[in-house]
């Protein structure tokens, strides 16, 4: 058996997350039931009753395809997308179909742990691309450069970033395409908090896919975060490479088959009330995400934010006073009942990462909540 490390984002979440009352750990936008999407779109989700529950389209029906299609640039199609369970499942299929012993991986961190450790397990040589304060938490293309070996084959990317929330600008994500192309190294962008990109600085034009911009970017997304369904698991990738897809959809036959029929047409109608879902969740991550800056502005001493998220629904907060972060976690979700999840699962220790796409009131609740267990943890620990 290959060894794989523990996935330590998702079993701290796992241990807390449902005896949590208020949670600052979620990191989709506040869930949403069949009902909710009927009352905001006002059309009505039809389960088709007399559609026998057979495997159906292996790849993700031609429907559903086509309308994740249309999310991209319209030089793709049905054709450029397979379905999956979940963005996770994405991720996990396209490094089973890439990577192996003698590949060079470069990924940047901090990021979702299994970018990097799913790439490791398969035998890749991982190196890491440290995202810096200098450079706001964007990659530094020079030194990305630097990093590329010989048998460089995957260069792995994740934007908006989880943890951080930082946004690439286009102008870098043009520079990564080009030195991919240069180079011949496929790029896996994790878009999977696309298009949440509420609080853009000025300036900053729309990111753009890299799945629009390079022929081999995969670009993997799913209904979990921005479309607030991740109960459905369904995610895809996405690439102009139609090679890369067969063969996933090649390694896919023996671990998957086919994606629940059920949540392919759940998909189907959530993406076509699309605006609306989206619309949604843009305001409330903007809203959630001001009220958030407004506390740390009032508590400046006790946290910052790390770098300057722009988008997703998840940022890092620097604890001033903290530097055992995991048990103030532990301390948090024990004795206040508000989950946070700590840095030291990012290889970031000193601060805590807060989701603050989830209902207004986990954190109207949860932040004064986060406050006083500071200050207790503090003056337990002078
Ligand atoms: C960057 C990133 N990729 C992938 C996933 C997996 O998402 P899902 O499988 O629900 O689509 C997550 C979940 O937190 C994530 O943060």
């Amino acid at each position: 058996m290959p060894y794989q490390e523990d996935f330590a984002v998702e079993q701290f979440m796992d241990k807390f997350e449902t005896q949590a009352k208020y949670n600052l750990g979620e990191t989709c936008c506040y869930s949403l039931s069949l009902d909710d999407i009927e009352q905001l779109s006002g059309n009505r989700y039809e389960l088709d009753r007399s559609m026998r529950l057979t495997y159906r389209d292996i790849k993700g029906s031609e429907e559903l395809r086509a309308l994740i299609a249309t999310i991209y640039g319209n030089t793709l199609t049905k054709d450029n997308v397979l379905v999956s369970n979940g963005a996770i499942a994405s991720n996990y299929l396209l490094y089973y179909t890439l990577v192996g012993k003698g590949d060079h991986v470069i990924c940047v961190d901090p990021t979702y742990s299994q970018l990097y450790s799913v790439p490791e397990m398969f035998g890749a040589e991982v190196d890491h691309l440290k995202l810096t304060k200098e450079d706001d938490y964007i990659p530094n293309v020079e030194t990305l450069a630097k990093m590329v070996k010989k048998n460089t084959k995957l260069i792995i990317i994740n934007n908006p970033n989880n943890p951080l929330g930082s946004v690439i600008p286009n102008n870098i994500m043009k520079d990564i395409c080009q030195l991919c192309e240069k180079h011949d190294i496929y790029l896996h962008s994790d878009e999977v908090y696309r298009p949440m990109f509420h609080s853009l600085e000025e300036g900053f034009d729309l990111p753009e896919s890299a799945c629009d911009l390079y022929s081999k970017a995969i670009v993997t997304c799913s209904m979990s975060k921005a479309y607030s369904v991740a109960g459905i698991r369904l995610g895809w990738m996405i690439t102009q490479d139609k090679q890369v897809l067969r063969d996933a959809a090649s390694r896919r036959d023996y671990n998957t088959i086919s994606v629940s029929v059920i949540d392919d047409r759940i998909a189907q109608y959530v993406l076509r009330n699309a605006d609306k879902v989206i619309a949604r969740n843009m305001n409330l991550c903007k809203e959630n995400y001001h009220y958030l800056t407004e506390f740390i502005n009032k508590n400046k001493e006790d946290f910052e934010y790390v770098g300057t998220p722009q988008g997703g629904t998840v940022c890092l907060l620097k604890t001033k006073e903290i530097n055992d972060t995991y048990g103030f976690a532990e301390f948090l979700a024990t004795e206040f009942n508000v989950l946070a999840v700590p840095g030291e699962v990012f290889n970031f220790p000193g601060t805590l990462r807060i989701g603050y796409g989830n209902s207004k009131n986990d954190l109207v609740e949860g932040l004064p909540l986060l406050k006083k267990a500071n200050d207790i943890w503090i003056s337990r620990t002078k």
